[in-house]
């Protein structure tokens, strides 16, 4: 099946309305043999794909067997990182258009763990969000202050230099395709979720900074989820806020019930 994404993109009467979008991150886990037994419960339990966009961002390393056992279905693949360069002397990197190959849609970039563990910094996202829309990859850019930036009242300061970082130069038709990850540091993995009213606010403030950046119809329509100790849970009151479309799920991804029943809390 042709998956194309540029439907939801290019009817304008569809712009600010946004389809919630749930990606897992499944960070480096899962064999490929793992994988495939996990993208088979996802696929027996999940049958609403035509309401959310469903995006499996396995390792490189089961993207291509990932992408088969899901091609003829509504899901979508994701990479969870590229390089910015097209090709070249980089050992051990790969290429948009290497993800675009093996049937990638979307990629992951500037997670707070590549932030944190290999200094990625907003100029070097910035370069591999152009990179990524040249090869015609949709791009989720993950943005989130940490906790002492929180608490020393500096989560707008950080949070707006890194969406105005992560995404300068991108024009608002790069930006529609693109989708913004909010997922405060404190969050990931530690099993303190954001409280909804506290992501909601984050999310507003992001929609804020396109606006200044961009307009009013590009930020009311570009799509942007919240991550961060996602649960079954917690994520319907999560995407159920004006301004949060879905999320960005690590951990709880890892686990076809809990996976798609997360999901089910963007329906
Ligand atoms: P978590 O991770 O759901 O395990 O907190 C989210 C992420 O890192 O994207």
């Amino acid at each position: 099946m042709e998956k194309s994404l540029d439907f939801y993109f290019s009817k304008k009467e569809s712009l600010a309305v946004r389809k919630p979008i749930v990606a897992g991150n499944w960070k480096m886990n899962k064999t490929i043999a793992d994988a495939l037994k996990l993208v088979e419960g996802i696929k027996q339990l999940f049958k609403d794909e035509q309401k959310v966009d469903v995006v499996l961002c396995p390792p490189f390393t089961a993207l291509a067997d990932v992408g088969e056992a899901i091609k003829d279905t509504e899901l979508y693949l994701g990479a969870q990182n590229m390089h910015a360069e097209k090709s070249g002397a980089f050992t051990g990197e790969v290429a948009a258009d290497m993800l675009r190959d093996l049937g990638c849609h979307y990629v992951i970039l500037g997670h707070s763990e590549r932030r944190q563990y290999f200094k990625e910094t907003d100029e070097i996202v910035n370069k591999k969000a152009k990179a990524a829309l040249a090869a015609g990859l949709h791009p989720i850019v993950c943005v989130g202050e940490l906790l002492a930036e929180r608490e020393a009242g500096r989560m707008e300061a950080v949070v707006g230099t890194q969406v105005r970082g992560s995404l300068a130069g991108l024009s608002a038709n790069d930006m529609l395709k693109t989708v913004i990850a909010y997922e405060p540091v404190w969050a990931i993995g530690t099993g303190k979720t954001a409280s909804p009213a506290q992501a909601q606010e984050v999310h507003a403030f992001i929609r804020k900074v396109l606006k200044e950046k961009f307009d009013e119809p590009v930020a009311q329509s570009v799509r942007i989820q919240y991550g961060g100790s996602v649960k079954p849970s917690n994520a319907k009151d999560l995407f159920h806020q004006p301004d949060i479309d879905g999320g960005l799920i690590g951990g709880a991804s890892l686990e076809a019930q809990s996976f798609v029943d997360i999901v089910r809390g963007a329906l």
